[in-house]
């Protein structure tokens, strides 16, 4: 950490409650930190739909960590961040640092306007995360013992929360990252089969990977009370990033850190333990 941390003013967790930013949040307050949740939840409330949010949640913020939700890689979701970053350089908000997407060309273009506002910025491009299967919308096929997902046989290098929120926070915190695109992977490549191995070894139990088709997942979602404004992009998007181009390791983690992302196994260990998967 650098000498005028303290004197860069609070920090601005957009998505403070999600699974990075959750992360990111707990461990700038364990540094003592100043730091203010950005979400609708946050007080004040920070919500993407209503610019009127945005300028309290920006008062005296010196850094911002921008998880956009629901994806940066949405239609619309790059006019938005853009219109927002605009907003903080305004405010005199002096670092940004972007969560992005692999494999995502609305993501890309999301990336581009955070590199356009004219604040110092770093952007992490994320792999598929490893806590999808524990904090969101894998984790009941878990639970239930079937994992269905439209993913095919592809490989996919699962990256740890805890690994992105460990770089948004050296990015937030730190010197030498202005400027840098971390494109953030796990160490190993697994197939989603593989993966639902894993968690079925540290569980003790029973857990199978059921590939499905685009079309019956989507159909599942809605039947879940998915609205389509959600899983219509969302099918887009997963068509996208699970036809292969993901398929490779990057080094986004030691650059960043110095040191090896987490390996799935570890990720899949340490879950079982808090129970969240118990059926
Ligand atoms: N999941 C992946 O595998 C993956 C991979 C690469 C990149 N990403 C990127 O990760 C980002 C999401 O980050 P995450 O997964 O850490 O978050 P998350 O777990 O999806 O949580 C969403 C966060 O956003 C807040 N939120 C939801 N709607 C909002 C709104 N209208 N206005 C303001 N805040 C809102 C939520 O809090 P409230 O409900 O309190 O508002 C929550 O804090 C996306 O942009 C996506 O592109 C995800």
């Amino acid at each position: 950490m650098t000498q005028n941390t303290r004197e860069r003013g609070t920090t601005l967790v957009l998505g403070g409650t999600g699974k990075t930013g959750r992360r990111v949040a707990g461990r700038l307050t364990g540094l003592g930190l100043p730091v203010r949740v950005g979400s609708r939840s946050g007080e004040p409330p920070f919500d993407w739909q209503d610019e009127a949010t945005w300028a309290p949640a920006l008062e005296d913020v010196g850094a911002v960590y921008l998880a956009y939700a629901p994806d940066a890689g949405f239609p619309g979701a790059s006019d938005t961040i853009g219109a927002f970053a605009a907003r903080a350089a305004e405010a005199g908000v002096r670092r940004l640092v972007l969560l992005s997407g692999r494999g995502e060309e609305g993501a890309r273009r999301s990336e581009q306007v955070v590199r356009d506002c004219g604040v110092e910025w770093t952007i992490v491009r994320a792999a598929f995360f490893s806590q999808n299967f524990s904090e969101d919308f894998l984790v009941e096929g878990v639970r239930g013992g079937v994992v269905a997902f439209p993913a095919g046989g592809v490989a996919e290098p699962f990256v740890d929360a805890e690994d992105i929120a460990d770089v948004a926070v050296a990015a937030l915190t730190g010197d030498g990252h202005a400027g840098e695109l971390y494109e953030v992977t796990g160490p190993r490549l697994l197939t989603f089969a593989g993966a639902v191995a894993e968690i079925a070894r540290a569980v003790g139990r029973e857990v199978g990977y059921l590939p499905v088709s685009l079309e019956e997942f989507t159909a599942a979602m809605a039947g879940q009370g998915a609205p389509p404004e959600f899983t219509g992009p969302f099918s887009d998007l997963l068509a996208d990033i699970l036809d292969g181009r993901n398929a490779s390791l990057c080094d986004g983690v030691r650059r960043a850190l110095g040191r090896e992302p987490r390996d799935f196994a570890e990720y899949a260990r340490a879950t079982a333990a808090t129970g969240v998967w118990d059926a």
